[in-house]
C-alpha cells in the first residue's frame, strides 16, 4: 500500500466501537510517528498526552464536541504545546542535541541566542501561536501512520480547552491543549461518514503553478 492509498482510505470517523481496543504496539507506532515530526528549530515545543483510562475519557468528554467519540474510542491523543518559550526550555533541548551528538554544550549558542532574542521578547500568546502550529505536523503524521495500520482516527479541535487543560492539569506542565486525535475502530453501523465520498477541491483548483 502506498501513502496515497492510506490517505484515501482514512476518514474522520464519527462513531467508535467501544469494545475494540488498539494494541499497545500500534499505539506506540502512532506515537513514534508524532515524535519524529520535524519542528521549527528542532525544539519539539509540545508534548503528546495519551489517554486510555475510561474514567479520564469520561471526564474529558464533558468538554468535547464529539463526546461519544471521546468515550468510545480506544485512545485519545492530545497534542499540548508549550505555553511560551523560555531560555531554559530552549537550552534544555539544545543540551540534549549536543549531548546526543557528542558535541560540546554551547556548540549552537549563537543560534540559541538568536532564538531567545526573538522568542523571549514576544508575548506568551505569540509564542503559543508558534508552538501550537508545530503540533499540526505531528498530528498529520500520526493520522497517516494510523491509516497505514488501518486504524481509525478523528482529528479534532472541537473541544473546550479549559476542560481538557484542567482535567489533565496541563498548566502544571506549562502546556496548553491544541488538538486531539481519537484513535480506535469505527462502529460500522453508526459511523455515518464512512459511506460518503471523500471530497477535496480538484488538483487544478488546489495547485497554483508558476
Ligand atoms: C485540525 C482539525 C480539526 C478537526 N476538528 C474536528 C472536530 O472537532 N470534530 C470532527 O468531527 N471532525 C473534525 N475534523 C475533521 C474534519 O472535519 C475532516 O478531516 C474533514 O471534513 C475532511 O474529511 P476526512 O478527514 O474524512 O477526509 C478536524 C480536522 C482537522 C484537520
Amino acid at each position: 500500500m502506498s501513502l496515497i492509498e492510506d490517505l484515501q482510505w482514512r476518514h474522520a470517523v464519527k462513531a467508535y466501537d467501544p469494545s475494540k481496543k488498539v494494541s499497545r504496539e500500534d499505539i506506540d507506532k502512532i506515537i513514534e510517528a508524532a515524535r519524529l515530526a520535524p519542528t521549527s528549530s528542532g525544539l519539539q515545543p509540545f508534548r503528546l498526552i495519551v489517554v486510555e483510562d475510561q474514567q479520564i475519557k469520561n471526564r474529558l468528554s464533558e468538554g468535547a464536541l464529539n463526546p461519544d467519540c471521546m468515550r468510545d474510542c480506544s485512545h485519545v491523543l492530545i497534542f499540548a504545546a508549550w505555553d511560551r518559550y523560555t531560555a531554559e526550555r530552549i537550552d534544555r533541548m539544545y543540551d540534549l542535541t549536543t549531548d546526543e551528538r557528542g558535541l560540546p554544550r554551547g556548540r549552537f549558542a549563537s543560534y540559541t541566542d538568536k532564538l531567545k532574542s526573538i522568542y523571549l521578547d514576544q508575548p506568551a500568546e505569540v509564542n503559543f501561536a508558534h508552538t501550537a502550529r508545530q503540533t499540526y505536523i505531528a498530528l498529520g503524521l500520526a493520522l497517516a501512520q494510523a491509516a497505514e495500520l488501518r486504524i481509525d482516527t478523528t482529528p479534532a479541535e472541537g473541544f473546550d480547552n479549559a476542560v481538557i487543560d484542567s482535567v489533565l492539569e496541563l498548566e502544571k506542565h506549562s502546556l496548553k491543549s491544541v488538538s486531539l486525535m481519537y484513535v480506535g475502530y469505527a462502529d460500522q453501523s453508526t459511523d455515518w461518514l464512512a459511506s460518503m465520498k471523500k471530497v477535496r477541491v480538484s488538483t487544478q483548483d488546489f495547485v497554483m503553478e508558476f
